[in-house]
């Protein structure tokens, strides 16, 4: 889960780390009253998950209160790289005599943490990792050992960080790493790091993605989710432990292991081209021991998406024997029925595997006229783009 930028800042506060005062506002009114709390400049800083947000006029200095409000209306309701911007962050204003450039992240490829660091820092970071990669330092960071004060000395040097600042920079290191660690992020950024003019280092943006893999552990990240951003289908879904994620196309798609639901994805959306380029709607993997119980959900889920006008139903039988897929789908849509949604969009189902006689007995049997069965994976698939599209 991505951040914005007010939310890292506020767990960098939390640990400790070197913040400016501010607040965030979802009107020009509140950014008034933000910007006379803090007294003197501020600046006005859109709230986007998307970098680049200054080159895109989403960050602004104003002398005072009136100049907040007016960059506040400019800003709320601007469209950066396709997000519109709902909320902006007021902080006072830094003196800048130099941007830095520091970030631990998981670097998956290796196999390991890293930090990357850079005196270079500020809007131009990307251009300068491109153009001169030995001004940016990488060093691999063992997550058994971690950061402490020596670690972090060797990451100042290494990225050359001026004296007068290293023992300001190593502080933050290690602060940032123990972040890092007891938030279970994947990413925290800092760019820039800025010098004062005096002389002070802090923190002056904020970039942190924290592992959903490890919500269990914290259950007060939960209140970071912005709520207004969640699909609700996807959100239904979670309350029902199922793996969903909403795509644009029209074609429902249910299977039982990732897998095999990445290659329906891909057959419908190749069968799909020659029927005006129908799409799957979303990936559903009802898992490998799925019950009746769930394909019930699963169904439920999939079938409540508007723009969903045919289901592709791919299961193959393994641990999950396909006579309890068809019972199952033949108990949903008489569920879904007693719960007066009737069910009208036509289902296309291929078993395979495991008990498939069994299966595809108990869907003729139910002889749903909303039921269509098609022996192989291809052929399915060509049948449901050809029942969405006639569907659209
Ligand atoms: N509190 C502040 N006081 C003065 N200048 C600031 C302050 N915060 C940000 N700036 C200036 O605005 C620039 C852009 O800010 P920031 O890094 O937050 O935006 P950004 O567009 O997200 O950058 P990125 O490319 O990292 O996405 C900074 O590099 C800095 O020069
Ligand atoms: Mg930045």
């Amino acid at each position: 889960m991505d951040l914005y930028e007010y939310q890292g800042r506020d767990l960098f506060d939390r640990h400790g780390l070197p913040v400016l005062a501010g607040g965030v506002a979802t009107t020009p009114e509140e950014a008034r009253a933000i910007a006379e709390r803090l007294g003197g400049r501020v600046v006005v800083k859109a709230q986007v998950k998307v970098g680049g947000r200054g080159k895109a006029g989403g960050v602004k200095l104003a002398d005072d209160p009136e100049g907040a409000v007016a960059h506040a209306t400019n800003i709320l309701g601007m469209d950066i790289k396709g997000h519109t911007v709902h909320k902006v962050m007021l902080t006072v204003t830094a003196d800048i005599a130099e941007e830095y450039y520091f970030s631990y992240l998981l670097d998956r490829a290796n196999r390991t943490f890293l930090c990357i660091a850079s005196v270079a820092g500020g809007m131009e970071i990307e251009q300068v990792a491109e153009e001169s990669p030995d001004k940016v330092a990488k060093v691999a960071i063992d997550a058994s050992v971690g950061v402490d004060e020596a670690k972090a000395r060797e990451i100042v040097a290494a990225a050359g960080f001026p004296a007068e600042v290293a023992d300001q920079v190593v502080d933050i290191a290690v602060k940032l790493w123990d972040s890092f660690v007891s938030e279970d992020a994947t990413l925290v950024e800092v760019n820039p790091l800025a010098k004062t003019k005096s002389g002070q280092v802090l923190c002056l943006d904020a970039k942190v993605t924290l592992d959903a893999n490890a919500t269990f552990r914290h259950p007060e990240h939960e209140e970071l989710v912005d709520q207004a951003a969640v699909d609700p289908l996807e959100q239904r879904a979670k309350e029902k432990d199922l793996n969903y994620v909403k795509l644009d196309g029209e074609v429902g798609i249910i299977g039982n292991g990732a897998g095999l639901v990445m290659s329906t994805l891909d057959v419908v959306a190749y069968a799909g081209e020659a029927q005006g380029g129908v799409k799957p709607a979303n990936f559903l993997d009802i898992g490998g021991g799925a019950s009746a119980a769930v394909m019930a959900n699963g169904l439920e889920i999939v079938l409540s998406d508007p723009s969903v006008k045919s289901v592709f139903v791919n299961v193959f039988g393994g641990i999950t024997a396909c006579d309890e897929v068809a019972n199952g789908i033949v108990h949903a849509l008489t569920l879904l029925e007693q719960r007066g949604e009737r069910v009208t969009k036509p289902l296309v189902v291929r078993l395979d595997g495991n008990n498939a006689e069994a299966g595809r007995a108990i869907l003729d049997g139910a002889a749903n006229p909303l039921v269509e069965r098609v022996d192989t994976m291809d052929g399915a698939a060509q049948r449901a783009a050809e029942l969405a599209a006639a569907g659209v």
